[in-house]
């Protein structure tokens, strides 16, 4: 069971950023907002990296990053050793996604995705186990290569 999650946006994922909040909060989850924190302009990859570490260093088990597309949050998390940033627009991704490739940050476009889609797809994400067996040499093959 997920303790802890990490959560980051820039301007274009803020909005959304801070509904998926309140939507956590309410369901006791323990969130930990790196920011934005202001409809101000800021930029993506600053935002996506501050994540990545805190998740590398334990701060929480899963992230979750949202920019407008969802597209520069994942190619900035997915330079990171050791994190697999999972971009899902259907509950099928988020469970694909965490059952087959172990993902451990979901990226969501918050000028693709809207609120009540993507909170169906965090709680198949959040319920959802890796199933490990033949997955796990591939996600292994992953960090290997
Ligand atoms: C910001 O305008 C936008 O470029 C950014 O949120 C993101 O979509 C980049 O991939």
């Amino acid at each position: 069971m997920v303790a802890r999650i990490l959560i980051g946006a820039d301007h274009a994922g803020f909005e959304l950023k801070e509904k998926l909040k309140s939507f956590l909060m309410e369901q006791s989850w323990s969130v930990i907002d790196v920011g934005t924190h202001e409809e101000a302009s800021c930029d993506y990859p600053d935002i996506a990296h501050d994540l990545c570490n805190r998740l590398l260093n334990g701060d929480a088990q899963m992230g979750i990053l949202i920019c407008g597309t969802g597209l520069g949050m994942s190619i900035a998390a997915n330079r990171h050793a050791g994190i697999r940033a999972a971009l899902c627009t259907s509950e099928f991704h988020a469970r694909m996604g965490r059952a087959h490739n172990d993902a451990n940050v979901l990226v969501f476009g918050g000028r693709v995705t809207g609120f009540e889609a993507a909170m169906y797809i965090l709680r198949v994400w959040l319920e959802t186990e890796f199933e490990g067996g033949r997955h796990s040499r591939r996600v292994q093959r992953i960090e290997t290569l």
